[in-house]
């Protein structure tokens, strides 16, 4: 089956000290989402950026900004979240005992609801809140850090969102080691979101780099 492929470079990987121009380059180079990353120093073991930096961003494109929440509790800064400007808020099934009234939150905010599962939590994670998703995300690496290996068993679990998903119009997104080798599995297994920091930022030539991970 045949979908539209769309690539969301993440910041983590560009230079935070020019991300204004970062940002307005990827986006004349043809990518779908901005991919930002939150990290708190607690569900994570590194520390990024939150929502002023993301609404300092916000004039700079029109394109959705596709905000990764890996922060523990995420549910008291959904709303400063969606006030800085985010389109899709994902938050992480390990980081929330309530993550039913998380996501239900997120769209009471009018914004895109988004789930993400560590490499060690199992597809059934979801299984119950899919009426309340508009994006999954496998991570295919641990997070908190770009340019790791791509785990390979993620595939599998890829495969069986896909078909848990069904019909829904639900977004089956990928993050971490995503590549010229790993993109093509991801895309197969029934992915159509694929993040990717490093394989887009690894030289300036953003629009060829994001054009060979959309195949
Ligand atoms: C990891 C982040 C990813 C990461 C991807 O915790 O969620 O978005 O930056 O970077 P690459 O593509 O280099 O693995
Ligand atoms: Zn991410």
């Amino acid at each position: 089956m045949s979908r539209d492929i769309k690539i969301a470079p993440s910041i983590l990987s560009a230079d935070f000290a020019r991300l204004g121009d970062e940002i307005r380059a990827i986006d004349e180079a043809g990518c779908d989402y901005i991919h930002i990353d939150v990290m708190d120093g607690h569900f994570v073991p590194n520390i990024t950026l939150g929502p002023p930096i993301i609404a300092s961003l916000r004039h700079v494109t029109q394109k959705p900004f596709d905000v990764h929440l890996m922060i523990n509790p995420a549910q008291p800064f959904l709303e400063a979240f969606a006030e800085a400007g985010a389109d899709i808020i994902t938050v992480h099934v390990e980081a929330d005992a309530h993550l039913d009234r998380s996501l239900q939150v997120i769209r009471s905010l009018g914004k895109r609801a988004g789930v993400s599962l560590n490499p060690s939590t199992p597809a059934s994670a979801v299984s119950h809140i899919l009426d309340k998703v508009d994006l999954i995300l496998v991570m295919s690496v641990n997070p908190g850090f770009g340019g790791q290996s791509f785990i390979e068993s993620q595939i599998d679990k890829i495969a069986s969102l896909r078909e848990m998903i069904g019909d829904r119009p639900i977004e089956l997104e990928v993050d971490g080691g995503v590549n010229l080798d790993t993109a093509p599995k991801c895309l197969a297994a029934g992915a159509n979101v694929l993040v990717a920091g490093s394989a887009v930022f690894k030289n300036s030539d953003f629009a060829g780099n994001i054009a060979a991970l959309r195949g």
